[in-house]
C-alpha cells in the first residue's frame, strides 16, 4: 500500500474499476497461486477470498479507500474508549468485556476491566450455584430450565450461542428463549417447563422494552400461581439490566441483578452479563474460552495491518459490492446445522448498526450502506433459495462457514456437508457453459435454462470445529466488518433511532384497540380501517 489518496480519489478510482469485467473462470485460469494469496487467517479461522470479483487493483483501491478514510485511527478510538456512539455521546467498549484480567480499557478516565471482571466472577458463582444444584428453588428442588427472557440484543446472543454450543450443554439443563410478545412463543415454552425447577432470567438493558416487561409479569404471574406465593420470585428470577432501580420496581431483588453499562450496545452485549443464561448452560469454563475466542479476533483487528486483517478486508469486499457493483443483499450460509440462528443474530448486528442514512454530522448520506442481511444452513437452502444464488438476476455475495471436524458424526454424513459446501462455492464462481451443458447431453432446448453464469461471490470461511473459542472468533469477526463498513460510510454504527417511531406508534394504537369506546379517526383512513376490522373481530365496541 503507498500513501492513501483522498477518499474521492479512492472512490473514483473504485468507481472506474468497476466498470471493468472480471471473470472469475479466467482469473483463475491465469494465477495458478491466486487462492494461496488471497486467503488470509485470523486466529483459527481460514478466510478463503479467492473466489470474489476482485483483483490486485480492486483489492490495492479497497485498501486505499479504507486508508484515506481513517480506518486504524477510528479502530484505535474504539478501542481507546472515544465516545464513538456520537448521538449517545458514548463509548462503544464491547471489546471490554472479554479483555484479560490484567489488560486496561478507559473511558471517561476509568478503566472498566476490574469491574468487567467482578461481573463475570460474580455470574461465574451463580452459575455454578445453579449447575451444581445449590441454587435450588423455592420447594428446594435443582434448577433444570432456564428461560431467557428478552429481545434483540437480549435475546439473539445467548439463544444464538445456546444453539451452537449444543454439544458443551450440561445434560439435564436446558435453556429456553422467550422474545415475541406473541403470547404464544411463552405459552409454548412454559407448557414445556416445571415452575419448582425453573429459573426466569429476565434481560433488558433499558428494562422498559414493552414485549420483555409484558413476558416477564406474565411469567411472574404463572410462577406465583403455581408455586402459591410471591415469596418463590426470589429464588426463580434473576435480571440483567444497565437499570437497576427498574428492575427493583419489578420486584427483582438487588443481590440478583447482573449488571452491565452503557458502553455496551444491545447487539454487542452477549459477553456481558446478558450472557448469563448461556453461561449457565455451558458453563463458566466454556464462557470463557468463548470470550478468549473474541478477544483473539479483536487483537487481531486491532494490531494486523490492514492487507492482512480480516474483518476488515470483508468490510471492504462488502463495500466493493454494495457500493461500486451496486448489490443490495448478502448472505450468509452456515454449513452448520448449529450454526442456524447466525444469519437472525448477524442481522440485528449488520442491519441495526449499518442502516443508516445520514452521517455522523446528520448530512444525508448520497450512496448506499447497510446491506439486506439474510441467510440459513446448507444444506437446506439448496433445496430452497439457492436456485436464485445461481440462476437468478441479483447477484447475491455470500459467506460461507464450515467446519473441518464434527462434533458427532454420522456415516459419513459430515463429509456430505462439507462437500456440499465447496460444492455450491464452486458453482456459485465457475458455473456452467452452453457448451459443457450441451456436452453433458440432453435436448438442446433445455440448454439455456441449465446454463450457470458463475461469477456469483463467495468467501469460504473455515474453522477446525466449532466450539466455544471458534464461536466467538466468528462473531467478533462479523462485529469489525460491521464496524468497518461504518467507518468507511462516514455513519454511527453504535445508535438505533430508527426503531423508535414503530414503539411511540404502538403506544398509541394500543390504547385505540383496547379502549372501551371506538376511539374517532385519527391515523391515515388505511390505519383506522384496520383498527376497525380488528375491534370488530375481537367484538369491541365499533
Ligand atoms: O428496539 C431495539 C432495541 O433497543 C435493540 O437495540 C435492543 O437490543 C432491543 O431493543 C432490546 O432492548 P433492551 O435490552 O433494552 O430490552
Amino acid at each position: 500500500m503507498g500513501r492513501p489518496t483522498s477518499t474521492s480519489t479512492a472512490w473514483a478510482r473504485l468507481h472506474e474499476l468497476g466498470g471493468k469485467t472480471r471473470d472469475l473462470r479466467s482469473m483463475f485460469a491465469e494465477d495458478p497461486g491466486r487462492a494461496d494469496r488471497l486467503t488470509r487467517k485470523a486466529g483459527d479461522l481460514v478466510v478463503d477470498m479467492s473466489k470474489h470479483l476482485i483483483d490486485d487493483e480492486v483489492l490495492d483501491a479497497l485498501l486505499d479507500l479504507a486508508m484515506s478514510s481513517g480506518l486504524p485511527g477510528r479502530i484505535e478510538s474504539m478501542f481507546a474508549g472515544d465516545h464513538i456512539n456520537n448521538t449517545e455521546d458514548r463509548a462503544v467498549l464491547h471489546v471490554a468485556l472479554r479483555a484479560g484480567r490484567d489488560d486496561t480499557f478507559v473511558t471517561d478516565g476509568i478503566d472498566v476491566v476490574p469491574e468487567v471482571h467482578r461481573t463475570l466472577d460474580r455470574m461465574a458463582s451463580f452459575a455454578d450455584a445453579v449447575r451444581g444444584g445449590q441454587w435450588l428453588g423455592h420447594t428446594g428442588k435443582p434448577i433444570r430450565s432456564v428461560v431467557n427472557i428478552g429481545i434483540g440484543g437480549s435475546d439473539l446472543g445467548p439463544s444464538m450461542g445456546y444453539r451452537a454450543l449444543r454439544p458443551y450443554v450440561r445434560p439435564g439443563l436446558e435453556a429456553h428463549f422467550v422474545s415475541n410478545v406473541d403470547p404464544a412463543h411463552l405459552h409454548s415454552v412454559l407448557d414445556a417447563v416445571e415452575a419448582d425447577s425453573t429459573l426466569f432470567v429476565v434481560v433488558s438493558k433499558s428494562f422498559t422494552t414493552q414485549e420483555t416487561l409484558l413476558n416477564a409479569r406474565a411469567a411472574r404471574s404463572w410462577l406465583v400461581d403455581r408455586l402459591g406465593t410471591d415469596g418463590a420470585v426470589a429464588s426463580h428470577f434473576v435480571a440483567v439490566s444497565v437499570n437497576r432501580p427498574a428492575a427493583a420496581e419489578f420486584g427483582i431483588d438487588d443481590e440478583n441483578v447482573f449488571g452491565f453499562w452503557d458502553w455496551v450496545g444491545g447487539r454487542y452485549s452477549m459477553c456481558s452479563a446478558v450472557g448469563l443464561a448461556l453461561m449457565i448452560a455451558i458453563g463458566p469454563t466454556n464462557f470463557r474460552e468463548m470470550l478468549q475466542g473474541f478477544r483473539l479476533i479483536d487483537n487481531h483487528f486491532r494490531y494486523t495491518a490492514l492487507p492482512d486483517n480480516v474483518p476488515a478486508l470483508l468490510g471492504m469486499l462488502g463495500i466493493w459490492y454494495r457500493n461500486v457493483l451496486g448489490l443490495s443483499t448478502h448472505a450468509v450460509l452456515p454449513y452448520s446445522h448449529d450454526l442456524g440462528l447466525l444469519p437472525a443474530y448477524l442481522q440485528q448486528l449488520d442491519m441495526e448498526s449499518n442502516g443508516k442514512r445520514v452521517h455522523n454530522d446528520g448530512s444525508t448520506v448520497t450512496g448506499e450502506t447497510g446491506p439486506i442481511v439474510w441467510g440459513a444452513p446448507g444444506t437446506n437452502g439448496q433445496h430452497a433459495f439457492h436456485q436464485l444464488l445461481h440462476q437468478g438476476t441479483t447477484v447475491v455475495p455470500a459467506d460461507l462457514i464450515g467446519f473441518v471436524e464434527p462434533h458427532a458424526d454420522l456415516a459419513g454424513q459430515h463429509d456430505v456437508l462439507f462437500g456440499n459446501m465447496l460444492a455450491q462455492a464452486e458453482a456459485m464462481a465457475f458455473g456452467k457453459t452452453a457448451a459443457e451443458v450441451s456436452s453433458s447431453g440432453g435436448p438442446e432446448r433445455l440448454v439455456p435454462h441449465r446454463v450457470l453464469p458463475g461469477n456469483r461471490p463467495t468467501s469460504v470461511v473455515l474453522a477446525p470445529k466449532l466450539t466455544p473459542s471458534t464461536l466467538g472468533q466468528l462473531v467478533a469477526m462479523y462485529e469489525h466488518k460491521v464496524f468497518t463498513q461504518g467507518v468507511i460510510w462516514g455513519i454511527n454504527s453504535f445508535d438505533q433511532w430508527g426503531v423508535e417511531l414503530g414503539k411511540e406508534l404502538a403506544g398509541t394504537i394500543l390504547e385505540e384497540v383496547t379502549s372501551p369506546e371506538p376511539p374517532s379517526p385519527g391515523h391515515d383512513n388505511s390505519t383506522d380501517a384496520l383498527i376497525r376490522r380488528y375491534r370488530t373481530g375481537r367484538n369491541r365496541n365499533v
